[in-house]
């Protein structure tokens, strides 16, 4: 008898361990353990048993076996619901990781980069950050700069003129400041001497865009107002100035030529480390009656001005063939600077 008992118990067991999944397990539970089951039958055996330790040895084993087969159902069951949530877990998956390339930084633009390094550089040589607006008046732009209705000086400028009319003013008084020399005036109503400002900043000429003009461009103005200033004073500044923008290589010269704001006024050119020349702006002493435009006395103060294309320096310090490229926005060619 303990043998068949061992015997059932071990098929029982064998079976539950091939079970394959949680529907199967139940069916199997009322065919292993049910009434019809081998050990239930054995069971109804152990009344021919004739000794009483017989039986109820027998009795105790088909108990322990039935509790074995139980706890065998009920850890393939486990061990089945387990697996199918492994499973389902799996299969429901996202793959929420994300292929991060090394992030591309931005970087300032080129002609950026050449306003704050000039910024920067006249901040070092005692200078303050001037600005004023890119819609002007033809008063600041032209008129106080000594360059009144008529005067032919006007015509070189390409001037982009506005419909609007200021109050009290007329239509076409105002414009886009073809230069940044009407900060000159606007520092000088705003203040009283010393002055010491360099005024970087957008302009704007009616020019059709080549390899050396754009119709949108950026300067940068000096003002410098105090006693006893001469031209010996802008020169230094100036040669200071390319030194240390472009290298102690470079050197500047002043070369004579006509500004109705300035007396006497020059242009100013850069000599390449190669003995080559860069014309590069405009610069001379204030002229009286732009002092004066400025409610400053010519008699007790004197100064000097300059100006000077940014984007034209960002072009020769990288050397840059095109302006055009600098705006064309191109990454590849950004990139590079
Ligand atoms: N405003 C002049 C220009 O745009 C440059 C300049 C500035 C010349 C200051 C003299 C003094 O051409």
């Amino acid at each position: 008898m303990i043998n068949e008992i061992e015997a059932a118990r071990n098929a029982a067991l064998a079976e539950i361990a091939a079970l394959g999944d949680v529907e199967a397990v139940s069916t199997a539970t009322a065919r292993l353990t049910g009434k019809k089951s081998a050990l239930s039958g054995l069971k109804k055996g152990l009344g021919a048993l004739e000794s009483i330790d017989d039986k109820k040895a027998a009795g105790q084993a088909i108990n322990a076996a039935l509790a074995a087969v139980n706890t065998a159902l009920d850890d393939r069951r486990a061990e089945l619901n387990a697996a199918a949530l492994a499973d389902r877990v799996e299969h429901e998956r996202l793959d929420l990781t994300e292929f991060v390339a090394a992030p591309t930084r931005g970087h300032a633009h080129l002609v950026t980069q050449a306003w704050e390094r000039l910024e920067d550089l006249f901040i070092g040589l005692g200078f303050q950050i001037a600005e004023g607006p890119e819609v002007e008046t033809d008063w600041h732009n032209f008129e106080a700069l000594n360059m009144g209705e008529g005067h032919p000086a006007r015509g070189e400028f390409d001037t982009l003129f506005l419909d609007y009319a200021p109050p009290g003013g007329q239509p076409g008084s105002t414009l886009l400041r073809t230069h940044t020399s009407p900060v000159q005036i606007r520092t000088m109503l705003a203040g009283k001497p010393p002055i010491y400002i360099v005024a970087p900043g957008r302009v704007f000429r009616r020019d059709t865009a080549d390899a050396t003009h754009m119709p949108v461009f950026h300067q940068i103005e000096g003002l410098v107002v105090d006693r006893h200033i001469t031209m010996a004073d802008l020169a230094g500044t100036i040669e200071a100035f390319t030194k240390a923008f472009f290298g102690s290589e470079f050197t500047s010269r002043l070369r004579p030529y006509h500004f109705p704001f300035t007396e006497p006024s020059a242009e100013f050119d850069i000599q390449r480390p190669d003995g080559s020349w860069i014309e590069l702006g405009g610069c001379g002493m204030v002229h009286p009656d732009v002092l004066r435009a400025g409610g400053i006395d010519p008699e007790e103060w004197s100064g000097f001005a300059f100006g000077f294309g940014i984007d034209r320096m960002a072009k020769e310090r990288h050397g840059v063939d095109d302006l055009r490229e600098m705006f064309s926005n191109d990454i590849r060619f950004l990139e590079q600077f």
